[in-house]
């Protein structure tokens, strides 16, 4: 076996263990506003159960946890962040329905 073609077995390897194979896109995103219940953000649902693409979202709503953009409910109420969808009509309202993101640990 060459060398060249080692690394590229290793690199494969590598990938084919790699925990972040098993998680869709960023994983569960865990927001904790401090006036708030924490929220899960889920990419398993959002992109593999519910098929939405990455672009409905990336870059256009968000970036990194690292590098996100704190929004309030009044943002998101004027269709920023989660609101974008979550205003009633592609997505449940977040006017109200709090406890189905906002959940006691
Ligand atoms: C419905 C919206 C939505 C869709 C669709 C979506 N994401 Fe995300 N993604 C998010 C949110 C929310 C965050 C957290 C960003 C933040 O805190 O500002 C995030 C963060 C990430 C991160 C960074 C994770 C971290 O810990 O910083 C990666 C990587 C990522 N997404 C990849 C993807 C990929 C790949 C897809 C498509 C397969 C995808 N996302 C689809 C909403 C979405
Ligand atoms: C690109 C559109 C889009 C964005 C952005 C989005 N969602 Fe959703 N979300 C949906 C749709 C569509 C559903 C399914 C329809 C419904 O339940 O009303 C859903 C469902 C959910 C559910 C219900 C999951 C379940 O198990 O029933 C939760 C919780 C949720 N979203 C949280 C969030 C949070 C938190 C954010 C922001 C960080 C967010 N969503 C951003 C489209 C979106
Ligand atoms: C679609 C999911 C969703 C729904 C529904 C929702 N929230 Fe939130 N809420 C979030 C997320 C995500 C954050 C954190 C946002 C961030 O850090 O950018 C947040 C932040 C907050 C905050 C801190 C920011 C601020 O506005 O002061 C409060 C308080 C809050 N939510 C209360 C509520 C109440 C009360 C309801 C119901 C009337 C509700 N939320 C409904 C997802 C939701």
């Amino acid at each position: 076996m060459n060398k060249v073609f080692m690394g590229f077995g290793i690199i494969v390897i590598l990938v084919l263990t790699s925990p972040v194979l098993s998680k869709i896109g960023g994983g569960d995103i865990i927001f904790k506003p401090k006036k708030a219940a924490q929220v899960t953000y889920s990419h398993d649902f959002h992109v593999g159960k519910l098929g939405l693409k990455c672009a409905n979202c990336h870059y256009r709503l968000y970036t990194t946890a690292e590098g996100h953009n704190t929004a309030t409910m009044a943002d998101m109420e004027k269709g920023e962040s989660c609101g974008a969808c979550h205003n009633g009509k592609k997505a449940f309202d977040v006017k109200s329905n709090c406890n189905r993101c906002h959940k006691k640990q």
